[in-house]
This record gives C-alpha cells, structure tokens and sequence, in this order.
C-alpha cells in the first residue's frame, strides 16, 4: 500500500473562511439585513452561482472594470462560456423574466444572500469572494420606492449596531439627460492633458474619469461639468421627491454630485454608504436605479431599483467602531458525564432537550470531569448538568448555573421544564 503524501491546503488567494467564533458574526449580519430585507415585503430568491458569461457583459456593461478583469470566466466541459456571478442584480433580472414574474403584480420585490465572486487585488476588505444582502424591486418607476430603498438599506445597518457611515446620494439621469450631459463632459476631458489610459477611459466611459483618486485628475477635473447640475425637468423632481422623503423619514444622506458608481446600468437615483474606519475600502453597500436594464436583457422595458449590501465590509467596519462581538456560544446547557453509562443516558437527555427547542452540547468520549467542565466554558453554555452513577441511582441530574456558581439537584423528568424556565423560554 502505497503511503498518502501529506500536504496542507490553504484557501484560494482572497478568499475568506468564516470560522467559529467569528463566524457567529456573519451570521449575525446576513441574517438581519435578510430579516429587514423580508420585513418591508421582499421575498427570497436564490440564484445559481454560475450564470452564461453573455449576462453579466450585457447587463452589467462591458467597459466596466468588473466585467473587462474581474470576473471568474471559464468554459465548461460542454464549451459554454460561464461566469461566477460577480453581482446580483444581473441573474435576479435573467430570473424575473424567465419565469415571468413581471407579469403580476408590480413592484416585484426580491432578496437574496450569498458569494460573489470578484478577480480583484486583494486586500484587506477586498475579496476574491465577497458575500451580499441584496433586494431589488422591479416594475415601478416611482420615487417612493427609491427611498423605501434606500432607507431599508439604512435600517439594515443600524439593526446591526453601525453608526459611524454616511449616506451619499445623487442622481445619474436617464436617456433624456444623459447622452447630452456625457458628450459636454467627453468635451471638457478630451480638452485636458490627459495620460494615454485615462483619455482612453474618457473615450469610453467618461464618467468614471471623475472617480479618478490621483491627486492630479482630481485637480485637473475640479471645474468638469456634473450630471445633478444637467437633470431633465423630470429627473430633477424624481429626485428632489427621493431626498425630500428621505428628510422626512429622519435619514440622513449627504449630496455628492462626483458620485459614481462601479457598474454601468445606473440611472437616476444612486446611492453608495461609505464607512470610514475602513481605509480603501470604504464602500460598505450601494445600488440605484437601472432603467434600461430589463429591456437590455431581453425582457420588458421596467424600470428598477435595488442595492447590495457588503457583509464582509460591515463586519470590518463594527469591529473598527468596537461594536462588541455577537453571542458566539454554541449552547446553552452541556452535559457532562461522569462514565459509561451516564453517557448515554446524557445522550437520550440532550436529545429530549433538543426536541424541546433549547440548545444543548454534551461531552463526548471518556472525559474527566475536569475537561469536561471546560468544554462547557468553551462552548459558552450557561448550565452544566452532571450525570455520575449517584445521579444514576436516583434519576436526577446536578444542575450547574456557571455564571452564578450555584448547584441544584434536578429529577430527570423536569429537567426540560427546569431549564426552560431557567432559559427564559
Ligand atoms: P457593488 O457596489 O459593486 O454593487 O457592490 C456592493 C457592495 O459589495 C460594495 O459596497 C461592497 O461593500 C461589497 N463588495 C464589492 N466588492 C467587494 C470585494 N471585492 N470585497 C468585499 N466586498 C465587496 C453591486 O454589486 C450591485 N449589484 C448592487 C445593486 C443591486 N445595485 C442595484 N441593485
């Protein structure tokens, strides 16, 4: 028999675990923004990991850096070309109208959870895999629901306990302000003196020009000509009607007309939250309206609005703030048994105790009662219950409060209700 080689595996580049105890923070943080997604009436959609590679190029715009060298693409054993999603928003719209729940009733409101997936440098707050909550509400055109967006996204944050991020809004226009607006800034870019890639850029995707971070662009694109100052009649009021009510729901955001946003399909409102414990990495969740997109991917022309919320990026950003850590325990009662056959008794208990709802561990294998008191301090329980051959002989178990340091002994049969009650359940 030959011998296996030993070798250890690290995760890809980029790619981040979330081990216990962290792990019970990320938990913390999807499922809370899921929670408040699902509480203002978005329903869960779950979409495949891997789409057709034309999707994310249609729909999420070709001159965009994600799709030109970030994105997973690879051909499958059948030759298709396919891509690990770097984005929701694209697969919620492919969904929508392949199964035609744009037919019903209007907004269609969706929200998902999971990887996405990013070839980027990494860093620190910049993954390979990322994780999102998003939402997306199809079909309306109507700026309440721009701000029902947008404030949902802000709740999202304060349920988990961050404060210190601001709320940046703008407005990018639509096709009736747009194209005009971009030939006057195409103008005003192609007149400076530009290095060969960023003219490049200018050419292509002049907007992005304005996200330049070098000093020198900046400086040199300080007086360039801004969307908010060029809206059409109509895409003026949709958004003073989005910020007016954001004033009114006690939202607080602040105008940036430099805004810009990493995916082509915006129009309209855009939005971005910025954190600034977090260095470069300072975006913690954005989105906006994408008028064209449906009609772009083949289905009717609806307009829509969504967001994606970074849950590695809030993590990051409530430790910077030392918003303390999330209850990482893994029970609340431990058994600890004290031989054989108390074992296996303490296993038929932990079992009643499950089915009853509570949360119980227990110590496995031969343990002295030394070690097996520490597995129940690691594994954050609240109670201990002791199992020996005396408790044996008169079925009842020595039940340990850890945090208060009391005992009491407690007959098997009302152990349940005992702890219950103890637990506050
Ligand atoms: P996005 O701005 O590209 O938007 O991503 C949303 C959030 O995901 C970012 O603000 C950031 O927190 C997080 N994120 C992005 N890339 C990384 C990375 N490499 N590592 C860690 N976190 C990252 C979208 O994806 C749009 N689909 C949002 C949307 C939905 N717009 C309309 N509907």
């Amino acid at each position: 028999m030959s011998q296996a080689k030993k070798t250890s595996f690290s995760a890809p580049k980029g790619v981040p675990d979330y081990v216990p105890p962290s792990s019970a923070a990320f938990l913390h943080v999807r499922d809370t923004f899921s929670h408040q997604a699902r509480l203002a009436g978005y329903e869960h959609i779950e979409l495949p990991i891997f789409e057709d590679t034309a999707l994310f190029a249609r729909g999420v715009g070709e001159s965009t850096d994600v799709v030109s060298k970030e994105m997973y693409t690879f051909a499958d054993k059948g030759d298709r070309s396919v891509t690990l999603r770097p984005e929701g928003t694209a697969g919620v719209m492919r969904a929508v109208i392949e199964h035609n729940l744009d037919r019903g009733q209007l907004p269609v409101k969706m929200t998902y959870a999971g990887p996405f997936f990013r070839y980027e440098r990494p860093q620190a707050g910049r993954y390979r895999q990322l994780q999102q909550v998003g939402v997306e509400a199809i079909g309306v055109d109507d700026p309440v629901l721009d701000a029902e967006v947008i404030a949902l996204a802000d709740r999202c944050y304060k349920s988990v306990g961050l404060t210190g991020y601001r709320l940046e809004i703008t407005s990018l226009g639509d096709h009736s302000c747009r194209p005009a607006y971009r030939q006057k800034l195409q103008d005003f870019l192609l007149d400076l003196p530009l290095d060969e890639q960023t003219r490049h850029r200018a050419q292509i995707n002049p907007l992005r020009v304005l996200d330049d971070k070098r000093a020198e662009v900046r400086e040199m694109t300080a007086d360039a000509p801004l969307m908010l100052d060029h809206l059409s009649a109509e895409c003026r009021e949709h958004f003073e009607t989005v910020t007016g009510l954001l004033d009114e729901m006690g939202v607080d955001y602040v105008i940036n007309k430099r805004l810009v946003r990493g995916l082509d399909y915006y129009t309209k409102t855009c939005f971005e939250f910025v954190h600034d414990g977090l260095g470069a990495q300072s975006g913690i969740g954005g989105g906006g309206r994408y008028d064209g997109l449906m009609a772009q991917l083949g289905g009717q022309d609806l307009s829509g609005i969504g967001f994606g919320l970074g849950v590695d990026r809030t993590i990051l950003a409530l430790e910077a703030e030392g918003v303390g850590p999330v209850d990482s325990s893994r029970c609340d009662i431990y058994g600890v048994a004290m031989g054989d056959a108390a074992r296996i008794k303490l296993g038929a208990i932990t079992h009643v105790l499950r089915t009853h709802g509570l949360r119980a561990d227990m110590s496995f294998g031969q343990r002295g009662l030394k070690g097996a008191m520490k597995g129940a301090d690691r594994a954050g329980a609240k109670f201990a219950l002791v199992i020996g051959d005396r408790e044996l002989e008169t079925s009842t178990a020595a039940v340990k409060d850890l945090a208060a340091h009391t005992q009491e002994d407690v007959s098997f049969d009302r152990l349940t209700d005992y702890l219950a009650t103890k637990l506050g359940r």
